[in-house]
């Protein structure tokens, strides 16, 4: 057989195929979301999300600790409150739950980077992600209070806030308060590329936050629509985000490559709870390797274009990364 091309002489030898890998990643691009809760001595599993936990904020550093030593070094907070109201007083509330979470982590761990995840959901009695008139969330009203929510982490110890709500002109708004209050050097990652999705019906769970009424579709996109997700990163863009994401992550690799070379920022992506709890109850059952799925999964967002990724593996896929399975 006369042969020229034989694309498997790159592929004969463990270090010859490590050699040529196309995709490198490195553990700061992983970033772990993390819930806790009001009260005291709390670590409990969140049930759609085995191996996921509730903390409350005098049990977090354990958890930042071994995110530590396992060298992640970037975590996003979500705050459950006790109390939820019309209007998500607890997202802007000096001493609200997220905003005592990223006190206690700054003192406990100086050295981890904090992201903030800003939104109204797991705040508002209705579950929406802003401020209700009649039975629709009305826009520029929500901006007043994301950008007060953005702000309050900020002044609390958050590096990075990343604004979830799907609002028009919500990054303006968060800048030009950060700004006005001396943050100019703050970034906003925005979550600029959200669907109405069903992947995060774990999380809903987890932080108690599904709308009471309705669904998100009037904020969060229509998973049909490719050119209205360059839309919404461009427009992004011009109201000064940093960073752009794209979530979820798994099923919208397509839109994590056209956002990344149709723009010039770092791009993020987020595996969601449902990802996440499809892989841990799957593999549960017997019908798939979690370890190995799980990094095939990382390896195809990052392989889309993916620079920062958000994941409940963190630390799983941190040390897969150490003992050299993928990287
Ligand atoms: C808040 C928010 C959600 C997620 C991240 N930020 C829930 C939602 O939009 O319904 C989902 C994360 C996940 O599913 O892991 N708006």
């Amino acid at each position: 057989m006369e042969l020229i091309n034989r694309p498997r002489r790159l592929r004969g030898n463990g270090m010859l195929r490590k050699m040529v890998r196309e995709t490198r990643m490195d553990k700061s691009s992983l970033v772990y979301p993390m819930f806790v809760v009001e009260g005291s001595n709390i670590k409990e599993e969140i049930s759609s999300m085995a191996g996921q936990y509730r903390y409350s904020v005098d049990r977090m550093e354990e958890k930042l600790i071994e995110l530590q030593n396992a060298g992640v070094t970037s975590v996003m907070l979500f705050g459950i409150p006790a109390k939820k109201d019309e209007m998500g007083s607890g997202a802007y509330a000096g001493d609200g739950i997220v905003q005592k979470a990223f006190k206690k982590a700054k003192e406990a761990c100086p050295g981890l980077y904090l992201i903030g995840d800003v939104c109204m959901c797991e705040y508002t009695s209705h579950g929406h992600c802003g401020i209700l008139r009649g039975q629709d969330v009305d826009n520029d009203k929500t901006l007043e209070f994301l950008a007060k929510t953005a702000l309050s982490q900020v002044q609390a110890g958050a590096d990075m806030v990343a604004p979830s709500d799907m609002m028009d002109g919500r990054v303006a708004a968060i800048r030009r308060i950060l700004d006005e209050n001396g943050y100019v050097n703050t970034p906003i990652m925005s979550y600029a590329v959200k669907f109405a999705s069903s992947f995060y019906g774990p999380f809903r769970d987890a932080a108690d936050s599904a709308p009471a009424f309705g669904d998100r579709k009037s904020y969060q996109m229509d998973y049909h629509n490719r050119r209205e997700a360059l839309k919404e990163a461009m427009l992004d863009v011009a109201e000064g985000a940093d960073i752009l994401m794209v979530k979820p992550a798994m099923a919208y690799g397509d839109l994590i490559r056209e956002v990344k070379d149709k723009t010039d920022l770092p791009i993020a992506s987020y595996s969601v709870s449902g990802e996440y709890a499809m892989v841990k109850t799957t593999a549960k059952a017997g019908f798939i390797d979690e370890t190995s799925i799980m990094c095939e999964m990382a390896v195809s967002a990052f392989r889309a274009g993916t620079d920062i990724y958000l994941t409940y593996f963190a630390q799983e896929l941190a040390k897969c990364m150490d003992d050299g399975m993928i990287g």
